[in-house]
């Protein structure tokens, strides 16, 4: 028994892209999006020195944007770090939290994670809260022990309605940039999972957009697309080709009208 939600697609440009060549990018990719069908968002979380930019060229458009990390912190002295509430003054809407990289290069624990949500939510941004084993932790037989914990730990500092607002991202590790994708059945088993532990929070919160990350490409976004818990994907890398990326936000909207 699946539900047809409303899919999203959101592009991680990660460390990528300079004032000339986004501007070429993201006039492209409103250009695209405004041909999609009305039932597919679409979405894109750039470096923080990039949102005025994303601003001007993304409004009007059906582009949303955001930002890729948020401080713990609203405000205060927290050299280096971007608040979420700075990215909501440049029209942002979405905010990436927990990303593996920030897992592993910056040591967030599950739990910094979880307060980041909460400044995210609070700034009135949408939290694309991602959660992924490594490979290590899927050959041990933990996959679902790690992703549950992480969000286990979100999921208790949210009240219901908080947690309705938020959006999970499964990117398992091993898939990230390298090419490698989970199965179309890999990735579902784990969505299915997540999906059961979101129900558990409330009827509100079993809906939420639970996207699937980890090497999506034109060439296997339709699959992955098509799984009943697959509500979208975050791109990395072949978001920050326009044509690849406007192919799998096509994809989301082939497989809500199949
Ligand atoms: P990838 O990255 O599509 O390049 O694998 C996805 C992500 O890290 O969000």
């Amino acid at each position: 028994m699946s539900k047809q939600r409303a899919k999203l697609v959101v592009g991680n440009w990660k460390m990528h892209g300079r004032l000339a060549e986004n501007a070429v990018l993201l006039q492209a990719v409103a250009q695209g999006a405004g041909e999609l069908p009305a039932q597919v968002r679409v979405g894109v979380c750039v470096p923080s020195p990039y949102l005025a930019q994303s601003q001007s060229l993304l409004e009007g458009s059906r582009v949303a944007w955001g930002v890729q990390d948020v401080s713990a912190f609203t405000h205060g002295a927290y050299t280096g770090e971007v608040a979420a509430p700075m990215a909501v003054d440049f029209g942002a809407t979405l905010a990436i939290v927990g990303h593996s990289e920030r897992r592993a290069y910056h040591r967030e624990s599950a739990e910094l994670v979880a307060v980041k949500t909460q400044r995210v939510l609070e700034a009135g941004l949408t939290p694309i809260v991602c959660v992924g084993e490594t490979l290590e932790e899927r050959e041990a037989g933990s996959t679902e022990q790690v992703v549950g914990m992480q969000l286990d730990e979100v999921l208790a500092k949210l009240s219901e309605q908080e947690a309705a607002r938020i959006v999970v991202a499964y990117e398992p590790v091993w898939a990230i940039g390298t090419g490698k994708s989970a199965s179309s059945e890999q990735a579902q088993a784990v969505h299915a999972f997540l999906r059961a532990r979101l129900a558990a929070k409330g009827a509100a919160v079993a809906d939420v957009p639970l996207l699937y990350g980890g090497s999506v490409k034109p060439e296997n976004a339709e699959e992955l697309f098509r799984q009943p818990d697959i509500d979208g994907g975050l791109i990395g890398g072949a978001s920050l080709k326009a044509q690849d990326f406007l192919v799998i936000c096509k994809a989301a909207t082939t497989s809500v009208a199949g």
